[in-house]
This record gives structure tokens, sequence and C-alpha cells, in this order.
């Protein structure tokens, strides 16, 4: 079946319905996506979403520029981390008219609260000087994302767009460097459809999943990357992969940083505040990457605390906030402790550990989201992308926290506005039925194949494989290691056979489609890691440990090579106010 829509969107997180939410209604628009709209994992961010608003206290977007800078450790292109702060005020209060039912300071104004790396200058004089943490980030109690998400759903339906819910893309199609749509199933039925398209958008959200403790809902498994990379196109900075410092310990689900935003404090074994020995300014909120891996050198150094299962983790101490301020400010994050694991955070500390949450690399983009074509900033034309699918790039190599929600509001915009240009003047290229061939192709070969290997096996491998030896802490042999293994799971995934036949909503094919997306998004990670002699923001290299600005202040661009290793080139970071300094908190 031939589907025509102007544009089509590939998913329905935060950055692919605002983008859609921007098309005007002249134009067709049609959002697919694997999971209904609002189950997309946009709806588990939690602490809030960034403005330099000044309802509590001054500040400006000049101060969010030089700590998204300083956070991303000097990786970020800093024209793009302009645009998105200057916007972020706009962008706040749009939302707001859009009917998001933010929290409310006394004054009745959006409230604001602390997160972590996000400051103003102590003195004014000295605005690179010492700078104390400033109130900057917009909350719905700890349910930001949930409530962002179905603001931006219901402002979808009334810009009737059209939803194809369940649908899993499996292939982008292109004609001379030009996009042209994607070819996706019916999860219901798997029956084929190909979407002719004028312009297509990417909004298809991380990779967590390629590790085994992480953040991710189910659905983190980069498929809109690996289609990208499968198209002989490069994925961006994959090497710098952020760890939360607070997941909830053995099973990784966010406990928002808004938890110390309001005042939580992170405690060893020994009741120590430990962050007042790694960042004494800023202590508890310090930027994640220094946070988790305190958290990483507190248990090394034996000061963590040993589970039952063998495995450690520190605290996170809230219950001194009272039950009046946890019930109206962290409400959810406290359920997930009491309900997984049994814990009353009015009375005791959580258990957490570092829990792998968001991928700061992508596929490359400038700031209108036009993907690139290569390192030297050429564009895919009719081919955008933006969200945490996309590398812009604002984060560099470390995201400040509540900076995610905000990169989808900014850049979904972006991307609409700039698709709403572009199809002024675009024609659709010609597809015809021979465009699902690849896709059926692969599904006949996954219901032919009778291999010995289970997916959940491969899975459960590359995720404890990727926590060792690519995760807070990296090194040569660690990674080497890693590349060995990661080149036996894709050996093995030719041999590979599903035990469900059935036609009807066949989950374990759609594991099978989404492990071999994890395979290549590890694949562009790792190989980004080996090369990268450095340490810089999450990606830290014990045997590097050093920042290197002379060698290393680049992008990495990694193109498939499918048979071989991917090839990896480089684009330089754009500096333009903000020279590297050392990143002290
Ligand atoms: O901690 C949090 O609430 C997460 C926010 C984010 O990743 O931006």
């Amino acid at each position: 079946m031939i589907h025509s829509y102007d544009v089509v969107i590939v998913g329905a997180g935060g950055a692919g319905l605002r983008a859609a939410v921007e098309i005007p209604k002249e134009y067709s628009c049609a959002v697919i996506s694997k999971v209904f709209p609002p189950r997309s994992h946009t709806g588990t961010a939690q602490g809030g979403v960034c403005a330099a608003l000044s309802n509590m206290e001054e500040d400006s977007w000049e101060n969010h520029v030089f700590d998204t800078v300083k956070g991303s450790d000097y990786l970020g292109d800093q024209d793009s981390i302009e645009v998105m702060c200057k916007d972020a005020i706009r962008a706040i209060i749009e939302l707001e008219h859009m009917g998001m039912p933010f929290s409310r300071n006394e004054e009745g104004k959006i409230a604001q609260r602390y997160f972590g790396g996000h400051t103003k200058p102590a003195d004014q004089n000295d605005p690179y000087g010492k700078r104390i943490p400033v109130k900057r980030s917009c909350y719905s109690a700890d349910r930001t994302g949930h409530v962002m998400l179905h603001t931006l759903f219901e402002n979808t339906i009334k810009n009737q767009v059209t939803f194809f819910s369940e649908y899993f893309v499996t292939d982008l199609l292109m004609e001379n460097g030009v996009c042209k749509g994607v070819v996706a199933f019916d999860i219901a039925n798997l029956e084929v459809h190909i979407f002719k398209a004028k312009a297509v958008m990417f909004a298809t959200g991380g990779y967590g999943r390629v590790f085994r403790i992480t953040s991710n809902a189910h659905v983190g498994t980069g498929d809109g990357m690996a289609l990208v990379y499968n198209a002989g196109l490069p994925l961006e900075d994959m090497e710098f992969f952020q760890f939360h410092p607070t997941g909830l310990w053995k099973l990784g689900i966010l406990v928002s940083e808004a938890a110390r935003g309001e005042g939580g404090i992170l405690k060893n074994k020994d009741g120590e505040r430990f962050m007042a020995r790694y960042a004494p300014t800023v202590m508890d909120l310090a930027p994640r990457d220094m946070v988790s891996r305190s958290i990483i050198n507190e248990i090394r150094e034996g000061r963590g605390i040993r589970g039952s299962d063998g495995t450690d983790y520190v605290l996170l101490d809230v219950s001194h906030l009272g039950k009046e301020v946890i019930d109206e400010k962290l409400p959810e994050i406290t359920g997930f402790a009491r309900t997984y694991l049994g814990v009353e955070p009015t009375k005791e500390p959580i258990p957490i550990q570092p829990t792998a949450h968001y991928a700061m690399g992508g596929i490359p983009t400038n700031v209108n989201c036009e993907v690139l074509l290569n390192e030297k900033g050429d564009i895919v034309k009719g081919l955008y992308a933006a969200g945490e699918c996309a590398c812009v790039s604002v984060h560099g190599a470390n995201r400040l926290g509540t900076n995610s929600l905000l990169d989808l509001v900014v850049f979904g915009r972006r991307g609409g506005k700039a698709i709403s240009e572009y199809l002024k003047t675009a024609k659709f290229l010609e597809v015809d039925e021979s465009a699902a061939k690849k896709t059926n192709e692969f599904i006949s070969w996954l219901f032919s194949s009778n291999g010995n290997e289970k997916i959940s096996d491969i899975r459960t491998e590359l995720q404890n494989a990727m926590m060792e030896n690519c995760g807070v802490f990296r090194t040569e042999e660690g990674l080497k290691k890693m590349i060995d293994k990661l080149e036996e799971l894709k050996k093995r995934y030719r041999n590979i056979s599903l035990q469900d036949k059935s036609k009807v909503f066949n989950t374990e094919l759609v594991e099978a489609i989404e492990l071999e997306n994890l395979l290549k998004n590890a694949e562009a990670t790792v190989y980004g890691a080996y090369q990268r002699q450095e340490s810089r923001g999450a990606h830290s290299r014990e045997d590097f440990p050093k920042r290197d600005d002379n060698s290393w202040m680049k992008h990495t661009f990694a193109f498939q090579k499918f048979e071989s290793s991917p090839e990896l080139k480089y684009k330089p970071v754009v500096v333009t106010k903000y020279q590297p300094m050392e990143r002290k908190y």
C-alpha cells in the first residue's frame, strides 16, 4: 500500500509532535510511531524544562549559554547553543499558552527550581569566576515530560495531523541524495506500507536500551539513528552517552535530579555528603558526568553499600524535605521508591546508582534540523531530525538536566518551520511498490531463519558488555573487548530464529529488528569511544584522564562500512565566545 503525505514525521515524542504542530494545515502531515503517541519516552521526563525566565531570581539567557557550553565540556557548538538558550524563554511561554499545566510560584508565575550545572555568577563583575546555582528549570511536579507530551498531542489533534500508531519504520527511501519517503509495517498484522513524502523528519529518540541499567523505556532502541546509518549517512559523537547519577538501584528507573534540586543529598555508607569532596561549590548540583563518576568512585573505594544481590549503591536522602514538599513536588519518584524498592522516602534514603540516560550524539543536523550528509556540513535534501536522535550539537560531551525537553520544543519547532519552507517548492519523487522489497525480504528472512541463537540472549550479552566496557569509565582494554564482543554478536545475529511465527502483534519480530538497531548504534558508539583518546564530559577514559583540546576539539562522524569497522571522520567544534577553560564546580 502506498500513502502520500507532504511530510512524514517518524516518532511521536516531544520533538516529533512539536514539529507536527508547526506544519500549516494546507500541507498533509502524518506521524508514524512505534507506540501510541502518549506512550512515547518523553512522557518519562521528570524534573523540568529550563529557560532563564527569572521568575524566582535574576537570570539571563547568556548565563544559560555559558552553563550549557561549560556543561558540554566545550564540545557543544556555541552557535547552536545560543540559538537554543535564547529561544528557550519564548518556547516555555508558548507551551504555557498551548495549555501545559506548569507548577506555579507564589505569584502565580511558572515555578522554577535548581538543577545540576545551571548557575549564575556569584559576583556580576566576575561573570566567569565563582558561580552559584540558579533556579532555571520550569516544572510540573516531577511529571514535566508527561504533561508536555499530552499538551503537544492535544495540539497535534487540533492541527489535524494523521497518526499511524504502532507502525514500525524499517527503511528510508532516498534518490540521488534526496529523501523521498519511508517504509513501515503495521505491528498489528505485519502489513508493509510505503509512505511517499516530500519531507521526512526523524524524531525517534535515543538508544539507552543498549545498556543493562537504563532509565530508557523499552522503545529506546535508536531505530531512526540506525536507519540513517544504514543509508550511508553519518552518526555524530556517539561516544558521548550520559549516565544519570540517580537511577533506582537495580532497575535504573529515573529518580529525578529535581530531588537534589529541591534539597536532596547524596550520601555514602558512612552518611557522608560525599559530593562536597568532588564539587565543593555546587555539591549535589554538579553536572551529571561528574556526579556519576563520583558515585562510582565512592563505590570503588569501598564507601558504597553492598546489596543482597552483590551489586552496590549509594543513597539519595530527601527525608529532611518533609512530607508536604515531597508530596507536592516529588510525588512520582517517591512513589517509584515505595513501589519498586519498598522504601519510604519521607523516612529513609533511596538506594540509587548511575543509569544510562541520554545520547548526546545522534544524526548530525544544522540548527534548522536539516540532516548533514558529511562532516563538511553538506545537507541531505528533504531529510530532517530533531530531539534525542539528532545531534545539533547543543549538548556536546555532557547534557545539562532539563536541556533535553528544551531541545525537543526548540528544535521540533525549528524543524517544522524549515520543513514548511521547503514544502513551498518541494515535489514528490517517484516511488512504487518495489520500495517495500527490502522490508518484505527482511521479514521473510526473520520467519524462515532457523538458527540456534535467541534474540534475548544476544541483547542481554550486548547490554551487559556495554555496561562493563563502555559505561561511566572506559579503558582501551575494555573498549577493545567490547569491539570483539560486538563483532561476535553481529555474527551470531545472522543465526537467530523467532519462536513466535504469528503475524498478529509479533513483538518478538519487533524486538529482532530493534536488536539489529541496537547493534548498529553500539558499533558507532564503541568505535568512536575507542578512537577518542581523551576524557571529556561523559566519555571518561581512565587511560587518558585529561581533556585534550589540542587534538580533540572536534566532533566524530561515524560512517557504516558493513563488512569492516566504521569509517571515522571529524568536524571542528564551533567556538564563538567561550574558549575552553578548566571545568570546575
Ligand atoms: O532528572 C531529571 O528529571 C531528568 C531530566 C533530564 O534528563 O533533562
